[in-house]
């Protein structure tokens, strides 16, 4: 008796948390959505490397820049892992970006490397 109670209460239990994910998912939140890298460095670094990437944001330093994201010698230079460790943990001048997931990030160093000229 005391199991089927407690079956019961694990089925309803299932129940409710699948509703509450679906509806999550299908809600307008874009959780279920591929992280959009283009968004995401508008958003995180185009102040200061610029909406191209150039280096040449109204954040980037005036004297010493930032690096210039469409540089073909920096793509050489950077594997992705590199850049990875570079949002992660910063990089001499460059401050760590925090708040993003490693899906961000991967979204993030693809679009990057569409930024090379
Ligand atoms: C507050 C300004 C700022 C923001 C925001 C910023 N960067 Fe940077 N970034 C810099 C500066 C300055 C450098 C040059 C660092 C140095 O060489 O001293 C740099 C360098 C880099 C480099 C080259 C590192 C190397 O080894 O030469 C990469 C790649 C990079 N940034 C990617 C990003 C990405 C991707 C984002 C967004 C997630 C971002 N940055 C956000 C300022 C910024």
């Amino acid at each position: 008796m005391a199991a089927a109670v407690l079956g019961l209460l694990i089925a309803i239990l299932f129940t409710v948390l699948a509703t509450a994910c679906s509806g999550r998912g299908s809600g307008g939140g874009d959780s279920s959505a591929p992280p959009d890298g283009a968004r995401l460095f508008a958003r995180n670094c185009a102040a200061c490397h610029g909406a191209g990437g150039a280096g040449d944001g109204p954040r980037a330093d005036r004297r010493l820049g930032s690096a210039d994201l469409t540089d073909p010698a920096l793509h050489e230079r950077l594997s992705d892992a590199d850049i990875n460790r570079v949002i992660r943990r910063g990089k001499r001048r460059m401050n760590p970006v925090g708040g993003l997931n490693q899906g961000e990030r991967s979204a993030l160093i693809e679009f990057v490397r569409s930024l090379r000229q």
